[in-house]
C-alpha cells in the first residue's frame, strides 16, 4: 500500500526513482510523484493515475531533472482522500523547504491538523499525511535540525508510517523512518537508496539495511547515523539481500497473471524440491522449529491470512484435521485481532501470506506471539515483517507474483500446507505408510496433471467468452473444495468486477437460491469422493431455477453432459488433493473473462498486491 523510494548519491537521482518506482507498482498505482534537490531548491512533479504517465512529464523535462543526484519518490494507493494530482505525493510544508512521502495512515491527523491549522498552517491536500509534513516543518523551525525534528514530530503521530524527508535547506540529507510499515537503505559506495522493498534497489546494490519500529536513519552521501527515538545512537545491521536482480517480464503472454498461471507446475516441483525426497521417506520439513515432543502435544493449530491466503488456510485446515485429527481454527487476520482469540504455548499460529507485510496478520501473529504460542509463517517473502518475526518459517519459493491477483502464490501456499500436513502425521504417528506413500505418490505427478489443465485453456476461452457478458455468478462446491469456490469467485470478481459468489453448496438452499434464475449462472466443482453426489443434487435444484450451469469435475459420468450447459473437465485426482488442480480452470477463467472484457487484469481497480494498511 504505498511504495517509497529515496536516493542521495552520484547518479541521477531522477532515473534511480523511476525505475524503483516501477518496482513498486504493485503496491499502488493510482498516482505518482517525485520531488529531486536541484540547484538550492526543491521541485515537485506529480501525476495522476499510472506511474507512466509522471514518466512522461519527467521525461518533457529532462534537461530540467537530469542533474539532481538527491530525491524521494512516492507511488500511491489512496486511504485519505481521492486519487488526484494534488492529493499525491510528496507532500510539501508551507513554504515548500521540506518534502515528505509517507506509506501508512496516520490516525491521529484530524486533531493534528486542527492544532496545525491553529499555528498557521495551511492544509492543500485532504491527505494524512500532509499533516507530517507541517508537523516536522514546525519541529525544524525550532530546531534547525532535520533529524531531530523528525524524531520531535514522530513522538507525536499515532497510527503506521513510513518516511523518507528532505529539506532544502539541508541538502546533504535524506532522513528516514518507520513504524509498522517496512523500509530499508541500500547501502552503496558514496550512495544510499530508500525504498519500500527490495526490488526498488536490487539492482543497484545487495547490502542493505532493514530499520525496526521507530528508529531514524540520517543518510548523507557518505554516512548512515542510526538512532533510536530517544536519541541513543544504534549500530547499523548490514545484511546480504538474498535476491538477484531480475527483469520482470511476461515473457511472450499477454498478462503477467496468465504467465504466473503457467508457472504453477515448476512452483510445484520447487515446493516439493528437498522436501519429499522419495515417497517412502518422510517429509523432511526442518523448517518446522517445533521439538517433535512440543508437536505431538499440540491441542490446536490456528491459522490467520487474508484474501487468497485465508483460502490456502481453509484448505490447510481441512487437511491438518484430517491427517492429524488436531482441531484447527481459521480466522480472517482482521477479525481475529480485535476479539478475545484464545491461544497460548499449547496452540500453534500459523501465518499465511503472500507478501509478509499484509498489516492485519502482521498485527494478529504477534498478539498470539505475545501469548506465547508457537509462530510458523508460510510465505513467498522470507526477507518480509512476518519472516522477520516468524518462529518456524516455511518459505513458499513462488518466485516475484507480479500481477496483483494471486495465481502461483496461492498453489504453492497450497503444497506448504499439503507437506506440513502429511509431516505433522507423520510425526505424530497418525497416518498410515499406505495413505502417506499413495498421497506423496500423486503429489509428485501434480505438475503434468496442471500442464493437461493448461493445454486445454482454448476450451475453457470459448466458455468465458460466451460467459462474459453475465452480471452476476455463484460458485458452489463442499469439503475441500470449499475453499476452490471462493477463491475462484475472489479471482472473477477482482480482475472483471464481476459480483461472484462462493457459497458451501448445502447452503444454497437455505437463502442464495432466492436469487436464482437464467441470469445467475452457477459453476459447480464436482470432485469424485465423499460430496460428489450431494453437489450434483444441488446442481439439479439449480436447474430447476433456469440457472446456467457449469461444471468443473474429474468425472467422465454422461450424467454431467446430460444437466450441465458446460462442462470443464480436469484429470482424476485424489479427492483431497483436488484444491490444487481445481482451482487451475477456475484462475483461467477469471482470466480470460476480464482480458474479454478488456479490463486492466495486472492491476484492477482499487487494489494493491501488498496490503499493509489495517
Ligand atoms: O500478501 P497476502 O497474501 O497477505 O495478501 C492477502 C490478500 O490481500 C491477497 O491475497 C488478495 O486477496 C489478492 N489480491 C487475491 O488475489
Amino acid at each position: 500500500m504505498c511504495g517509497i523510494v529515496g536516493y542521495i548519491g552520484y547518479r541521477k537521482a531522477v532515473d534511480i526513482l523511476t525505475s524503483g518506482l516501477k518496482n513498486l507498482e504493485y503496491r499502488g498505482y493510482d498516482s505518482s510523484g517525485v520531488a529531486l534537490y536541484n540547484q538550492n531548491k526543491i521541485d515537485v512533479y506529480k501525476a495522476q493515475g499510472k506511474l507512466q504517465n509522471l514518466v512522461n512529464i519527467l521525461d518533457e523535462k529532462r534537461a530540467e531533472v537530469e542533474n539532481s543526484t538527491l530525491g524521494i519518490g512516492h507511488i500511491r494507493w489512496a486511504t485519505h482522500g481521492a486519487p488526484t494530482t494534488i492529493n499525491a505525493h510528496p507532500h510539501t510544508c508551507n513554504c515548500g523547504s521540506l518534502v515528505i512521502v509517507h506509506n501508512g495512515i496516520i490516525e491521529n491527523f484530524k486533531e493534528l491538523k486542527v492544532e496545525l491549522e491553529k499555528k498557521g498552517c495551511t492544509f492543500h491536500s485532504q491527505t494524512d499525511t500532509e499533516t507530517v509534513a507541517h508537523l516536522i516543518a514546525q519541529e525544524y523551525a525550532k530546531t534547525k535540525d532535520l533529524t531531530e525534528a523528525v524524531r520531535l514530530a514522530t513522538k507525536k503521530i499515532e497510527g503506521a508510517y513510513a518516511l523518507c524527508i528532505m529539506h532544502k535547506d539541508e541538502p546533504e540529507t535524506l532522513v528516514v523512518t518507520k513504524r509498522n510499515a517496512p523500509l530499508l537503505v541500500g547501502i552503496g559506495e558514496g550512495e544510499y537508496f530508500v525504498a519500500s522493498d527490495v526490488p526498488a534497489i536490487i539492482e543497484y546494490t545487495k547490502k542493505a539495511m532493514y530499520l525496526n519500529d521507530n528508529q531514524i536513519a540520517t543518510l548523507t552521501r557518505n554516512s548512515l547515523k542510526l538512532i533510536d527515538e530517544n536519541n541513543t545512537e544504534i549500530t547499523p545491521k548490514i545484511e546480504s539481500l538474498p535476491w538477484e536482480p531480475v527483469a520482470l517480464s511476461k515473457m511472450g503472454f499477454k498478462h503477467f497473471m496468465l504467465k504466473e498461471i503457467h508457472e504453477q507446475p515448476d512452483v510445484i516441483r520447487n515446493v516439493l524440491n528437498g522436501k519429499l525426497h522419495t515417497i517412502d521417506e518422510p517429509i523432511n520439513l526442518e523448517e518446522v522449529k517445533l521439538d517433535k515432543e512440543t508437536l505431538k502435544n499440540l491441542n490446536r493449530v490456528q491459522i490467520i491470512a487474508c484474501g487468497t491466503s485465508l483460502h490456502a488456510a481453509m484448505v490447510g485446515k481441512y487437511l491438518i484435521e484430517d491427517f492429524c485429527s488436531i482441531p484447527v481454527e481459521v480466522e480472517a487476520s482482521s477479525e481475529y485481532i480485535y476479539r478475545k482469540a484464545i491461544t497460548d504455548e499449547k496452540t500453534l499460529v500459523v501465518g499465511v501470506s503472500q507478501s509478509g507485510e499484509t498489516a492485519d496478520t502482521i498485527t494478529a501473529i504477534r498478539q498470539a506471539k505475545e501469548k506465547g504460542s508457537h509462530i510458523l509463517i508460510i510465505t513467498n517473502r522470507p526477507d518480509s515483517t512476518m519472516a522477520r518475526e516468524a518462529d518456524s518459517l516455511i518459505p513458499v519459493n513462488a518466485g516475484i507474483e507480479v500481477s496483483v491477483a494471486a495465481t502461483k502464490s496461492y498453489i504453492a501456499q497450497l503444497m506448504s500446507f499439503y507437506l506440513l500436513a502429511i509431516y505433522m502425521a507423520e510425526v505424530k504417528g497418525c497416518i498410515t505408510k499406505e495413505i502417506s506413500t499413495s498421497l506423496k505418490k500423486e503429489l509428485i505427478i501434480l505438475p503434468q496433471k496442471i500442464e493437461q489443465v493448461l493445454n486445454e485453456k482454448e476450451q475453457i476461452k470459448k466458455i468465458a467468452k460466451e460467459y462474459s457478458s453475465f452480471k452476476n455468478f455463484i460458485y458452489i462446491a463442499r469439503g475441500v473444495n470449499l475453499a476452490t469456490a471462493f477463491e475462484g469467485a475472489l479471482k472473477l470478481k477482482e480482475i472483471s468486477y464481476i459480483n461472484a459468489t462462493g457459497y458451501a453448496a448445502g447452503e444454497l438452499k437455505h437463502g442464495p437460491i432466492a436469487m436464482l434464475d437464467e441470469t445467475m449462472p452457477v459453476l459447480s466443482i464436482l470432485m469424485k469422493g465423499k460430496v460428489y453426489e450431494k453437489i450434483l443434487s444441488n446442481a439439479e435444484e439449480s436447474k430447476a431455477r433456469n440457472a446456467k450451469l457449469i461444471a468443473l469435475t474429474d468425472s467422465k459420468d454422461a450424467k454431467i453432459d446430460e444437466l450441465f450447459d458446460h462442462v470443464i473437465r480436469i484429470p482424476e485426482v485424489n479427492e483431497i488433493l483436488s484444491p490444487i488442480i481445481s482451482v487451475i480452470p477456475l484462475q483461467l477463467l477469471a482470466y480470460y473473462i476480464a482480458e474479454y472484457l478488456g479490463k486492466d487484469v495486472d492491476q484492477p481497480r482499487n487494489l494493491a498486491k501488498s496490503v499493509t494498511v489495517e
